[in-house]
């Protein structure tokens, strides 16, 4: 009996190994659930499809694999309702038992993600959404933005605003964290240049009734205005902005979303405007060329910022994928992956901070026509601080 003693176990070893090596060829085998959190309603619905879309692309120019599985969808409209975001995330994570989270767009409903995806360890990518905490004191392994933080194209903003001599600015936007991020990061820029910002105008999110504000500008007669507003919301500013007469008189600068994915809704009151942002038209580069045509062709629509961060995440995820060769149990190595890795995105080259956020850079960009043309570099390789970010 005491002699069998070791063969017996050797057996059983060699059991227990067959059985965690078939679990995870089969674990490889089975499609892996790519849970969407997106806006399909309201302000912000053209930027969840656009996020779908250029996600959907990456996917379909690796033959519907990514690190060698096939994927499969389970859908969720976010509404860009924060009240709502832990009950939706959790149906992801609990009932449907994703392997992945990508979304989202609002910061406030992204912050609910964060926090679901660190307690849970769901891996998370997040195509839009700028919120610093996020990957600030939120910060974990799993969580990675293809995107933006609020402070970057707010702060490349503020630089090309003190650039163009103005001194004294007024600030609007929704009252929210993207907003507030967003004019933070402006005047951290813009002050340290010696500019002032002379008042800071906001109303809640998504509520689109500025007559009050714009008569607030005209009052205080600044020397240009800075801007947050996205999708549905900016397209009625910059129409109303002009309505009142202040386009030809204080001019209007905004982070890109002011000007992204809008105008054809904007058409000419758009003309002219100044914005920073980390993608543009017309950039030219045969990478950002290939993505435009891939994506006019298959959607009939030309792509804007939200587009490439959606194709983003894909390649991230690809990335990450490849790795741990489809095993998303793998954190750490996942990690590893895109920690060093160079992402070949429309948008030029970037790489991933310490605390997971795209390094990158921001392009200062003009409205003529139907484009956000890029004239210059407003920041190069811009990278959010990460502050309070412990990995
Ligand atoms: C945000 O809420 O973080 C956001 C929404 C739309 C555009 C950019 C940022």
């Amino acid at each position: 009996m005491t002699r069998n003693k070791p063969l017996r176990w050797a057996a059983l070893m060699a059991g227990a190994t067959a059985a965690l090596i078939s679990a995870s060829a089969t674990a490889q085998s089975t499609k892996l659930k790519v849970g969407l959190m997106l806006p399909y309603t309201g302000t912000f619905a053209a930027l969840g499809v656009a996020i779908e879309n250029g996600f959907r692309l990456h996917l379909d120019e690796q033959g519907g694999k990514l690190g060698g599985r096939e994927i499969e969808f389970v859908k969720v409209d976010d509404e860009s309702d924060p009240a709502k975001a832990t009950d939706n995330v959790n149906k992801l994570i609990k009932r449907d038992n994703v392997d992945v989270i990508v979304g989202t767009v609002h910061s406030g409903v992204a912050m609910a993600m964060a926090r679901a995806a660190k307690d849970s360890g769901t891996l998370l990518i997040v195509p839009n959404a700028g919120a610093g905490a996020v990957t600030g004191p939120m910060c974990a392994p799993n969580i990675f933005r293809s995107s933006f933080t609020n402070w970057q194209p707010g702060y490349a903003t503020g630089e090309a605003v003190a650039k163009r001599g103005h001194k004294k600015v007024a600030t609007i936007t929704w009252k929210y964290a993207a907003g507030d991020e967003m004019v933070a990061g402006f005047k951290e820029a813009f002050e340290k240049s010696g500019g002032q910002v002379v008042k800071e105008l906001n109303l809640p999110f998504p509520n689109v009734e500025f007559q009050a504000l714009l008569t607030d500008i005209a009052a205080t007669k600044p020397d240009a205005v800075f801007a947050f507003f996205a999708g549905g919301g900016a397209v009625k500013f910059v129409k109303d902005y002009a309505a009142a007469g202040l386009k030809k008189n204080i001019p209007l600068y905004g982070t890109g979303f002011l000007t992204d994915g809008t105008l054809e809704a904007q058409g000419a009151d758009a003309d002219g405007l100044l914005t920073a942002l980390h993608y543009g038209d017309a950039l030219g580069t045969p990478r950002d060329n290939a993505f435009r045509l891939a994506y006019a062709k298959t959607y009939k629509l030309q792509p804007d910022v939200y587009a490439v961060q959606g194709y983003d995440a894909a390649q991230m995820l690809g990335i990450g994928l490849a790795a741990v060769k489809g095993d998303v149990s793998k954190k750490k190595e996942f990690a590893a992956a895109l920690e060093k890795a160079k992402i070949d995105s429309p948008r030029g080259p970037f790489t991933i901070s310490k605390s997971h956020n795209p390094v990158q850079d921001m392009y200062l960009r003009q409205v003529s026509g139907k484009e956000n043309k890029v004239i210059g570099v407003a920041s190069k390789s811009l990278a959010d601080p990460g502050r309070g970010c412990r990995m």
